[in-house]
């Protein structure tokens, strides 16, 4: 098909060729992981027409020459715009129930000396759900006096920025038991109206900060749970290979790593054994 007969009526505003796509998506692949099929085109084409027009350019053609001169003063726009953020609070649910009544146990259990216990959300997307994990930890009532902490890491600064400060609208947090809602969320008033902010005894639990699962990662663990729900289904085998290994090396002997519900490990990776509803161990 010609670049032309491949355009549809929403590719009007600005000239988005095979060669400009091939060109972002080859981008996006090396630089995140995130592989974009076919069918990805036209939402690339609307996220990143916004940014051409704030740039002032005229054309994909323009804005891919922009990046060729200087990835890196682009790269980190191309990320946030590329990426895709889905999330809700408690979202598959078993995952938050399992940690309640069978991993927190063995945890405490078996960390009872130091009293210590970390979990990792890689791809916190907005902060819904480490902010799950961190209601689920203070309503356990086991960790009282523990060093409990969650770290919260995401490719996007934009939704790590909106992680961090805990304020979400109405609509997302309508399907929060009205006990918790009570208990671990401030209204907001005035200007804030229909807002709600996550209480400070949560927010203090959490370390926010931006992190690309592909490149080096800073902290030692080892990690008592990682849960990397709903992130490697963008990636290509090959990428999830080398990070469930790397997932295998950060993980505590004891611990648990949660994925997400159309994810698998069957073929990836050895290093794990699924308990059931993808929820796994190491082996
Ligand atoms: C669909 S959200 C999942 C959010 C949450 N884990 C959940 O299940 O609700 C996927 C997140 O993965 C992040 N992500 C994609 N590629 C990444 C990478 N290479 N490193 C870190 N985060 C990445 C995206 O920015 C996005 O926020």
């Amino acid at each position: 098909m010609s670049d032309a007969a491949a355009m549809t009526a929403d590719e009007r505003e600005f000239q988005f060729t095979d060669r400009d796509f091939a060109f972002l998506r080859q981008i996006a692949y090396e630089h995140t992981g995130i592989t974009l099929g076919d069918t990805k085109r036209q939402m690339v084409y609307g996220r990143l027409a916004r940014r051409i027009r704030q740039l002032g350019l005229d054309s994909f053609a323009a804005y891919c020459q922009r990046i060729e001169n200087d990835l890196d003063s682009e790269l980190g726009e191309l990320v946030n715009a590329i990426t895709t953020n889905l999330t809700s609070f408690f979202r598959e649910n078993h995952h938050f129930e399992h940690l309640t009544d069978t991993a927190l146990p063995e945890i405490v259990a078996h960390n009872a000396g130091a009293r210590r216990l970390r979990v990792w959300s890689a791809g916190c997307s907005t902060g819904e759900e480490p902010y799950s994990i961190a209601m689920t930890l203070a309503e356990s009532g086991q960790l009282s006096g523990w060093d409990a902490r969650i770290l919260a890491t995401d490719i996007d600064t934009n939704v790590v920025a909106k992680a961090r400060s805990g304020v979400y609208g109405d609509e997302r947090i309508q399907d929060i038991a009205p006990q918790r809602l009570r208990r671990w969320f401030q209204r907001g008033g005035g200007a804030n109206a229909g807002k709600a902010r996550v209480a400070q005894p949560l927010r203090d639990m959490i370390s926010f900060r931006q992190l690309n699962l592909l490149g080096p990662w800073p902290m030692q663990g080892p990690f008592d749970v990682i849960f990397c729900r709903n992130v490697v289904i963008y990636f290509d085998k090959e990428t999830q290979r080398k990070l469930f290994a790397r997932y295998a090396d950060l993980l505590a002997p004891h611990g648990y790593l949660y994925i997400g519900h159309s994810e698998t490990l069957f073929k990836i990776s050895e290093q794990f054994r699924l308990i059931g509803g993808t929820i796994y161990k190491k082996v």
